[in-house]
């Protein structure tokens, strides 16, 4: 992986500050064609859209926006010449991510990031990550500082985001009206050669309907989305399967983590040479302001009921009744189901990765939680993952997905 310098590459073009006014969702089969490369997902397209159509279709009425069945996009240069002029027109387009799928959009123009809110159902108060290209575009868009920097050498592009205070050029929809403003260098090839394309800055959150499940791949995305967005840029699942690091770095000597991902607080520990404190371990929120907006709340949750145990023991689930609808999600394949032992309960036996491996776990998290909310089950039973790093993000996660 490359990492970006902080040479003097050209910012990103200003051309793009639009009113939105041309949104109105006819062009999806611009030239009576649909875009080339998709030809075998558009039927996936249309069967997923259709089964969701029910819900949204008031808040799109009252969003002003059409009913509408979204398009898969694989990368050929003309579809993603196509999405560029798409964000350049105010609309939005879901991304592919190394860390999860995001909902796209143009973040210097105020009424595309306001769509973001509108389709996802997200309150006004949660704030946007904007994606840059380079972090030479950084002064752009944030104050910067040293840590910042120094980070920014380090891990991008990458799964990291930085919180910094905000420059004016940020419409404050962006950063729900606060004075700072998040920022990522993504490494995802597919989505950085969208973001060259269109040479804008990308607000983006996970491409979710508020509170469920981030997405790690394009099918995720047209399932929870695909009545209310037009494109999605299909570029394959998500290598890690975990939202990004978010680092608050407003203070460069009081650095604090606000969301544990990939990147972990020992690495940043080590690249800023000073501790990392969670900021919620720092800090306890003031009423009404909360350091790190939408994180303190039930999020990525299943509609399913989640349990989070301390500690699951197998022999007590093996004397179910295995028609009790209850899933047991571990970390690694449990032993006891070895050599055909349990079988009666192996239906309602389900692992992150086969050999318990942090990495292919993270990759399988919101995968597995998804699956197993469209399997009937009545609850989800999960425990904690042992060990640290990627360890804390994975059980983050799974405490909030467990918050009632
Ligand atoms: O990996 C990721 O970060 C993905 C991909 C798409 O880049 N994005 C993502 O965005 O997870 P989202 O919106 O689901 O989470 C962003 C979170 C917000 O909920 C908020 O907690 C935090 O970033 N955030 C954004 N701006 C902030 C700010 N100015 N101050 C503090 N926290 C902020
Ligand atoms: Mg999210």
């Amino acid at each position: 992986m490359s990492r970006t310098s902080a040479s003097s590459r050209p910012a990103f073009a200003a051309r793009g500050q639009n009113d939105g006014r041309s949104h109105n969702g006819g062009h999806r089969h611009e030239g009576g064609r649909r875009p080339p490369g998709d030809g075998s997902d558009s039927a996936t397209s249309h069967t997923a859209a259709r089964r969701s159509a029910a819900t949204p279709r008031r808040e799109q009425a009252e969003s002003g926006q059409h009913l509408r069945t979204a398009h898969l996009y694989r990368g050929t240069p003309s579809n993603l010449a196509r999405l560029a002029r798409a964000l350049h027109r105010g609309e939005l387009v879901a991304v592919p991510t190394e860390t999860v799928y995001g909902l796209a959009a143009n973040a210097l123009d105020a009424r595309a990031c306001r769509r973001i809110f509108q389709a996802k159902g997200r309150p006004a108060s949660d704030p946007l990550i904007v994606h840059l290209l380079h972090a030479a575009d950084l002064p752009r868009i944030a104050e910067s500082n040293d840590a910042a920097l120094r980070l920014a050498r380090k891990f991008w592009p990458g799964p990291l985001t930085l919180v910094l205070p905000k420059k004016s050029i940020v419409p404050d929809v962006v950063s729900a009206g606060r004075p700072s403003v998040a920022v990522r260098v993504p490494s995802h090839p597919l989505f950085r050669r969208l973001l060259k394309a269109s040479g804008l800055p990308l607000a983006a959150p996970s491409a979710n309907a508020f509170g469920y499940v981030s997405p790690t791949t394009a099918e995720h995305v047209l399932a929870g989305l695909g009545d209310r967005i037009g494109h999605i840029l299909d570029g394959g699942a998500s290598s890690i399967g975990l939202e990004s690091t978010i680092v608050d770095l407003r203070d460069p000597r009081k650095p604090r983590l606000l969301r544990p991902g990939a990147i972990t607080r020992r690495e940043l520990e080590r690249a800023l040479g000073r501790r990392v404190p969670s900021a919620a371990a720092t800090k306890r929120p003031a009423r009404g302001a909360q350091l790190a907006p939408g994180l303190l709340h039930r999020h990525y949750s299943p509609r399913t009921p989640v349990e989070l145990h301390a500690r699951i023991n197998f022999s007590a689930i093996a004397k179910i009744d295995p028609r009790a609808r209850e899933a047991w999600l571990f970390l690694a394949r449990p032993k006891q189901l070895k050599a055909g032992a349990n079988a009666h309960v192996s239906a309602n036996i389900h692992w992150l990765d086969p050999r318990g491996h942090l990495h292919g776990a993270a990759h399988q998290l919101f995968g597995k939680l998804r699956a197993l909310d469209a399997g009937g089950w009545k609850n989800i039973h999960v425990e904690p993952v042992p060990g640290a790093g990627l360890a804390d993000a994975i059980n983050d996660r799974l405490r909030r997905a467990a918050a009632r």
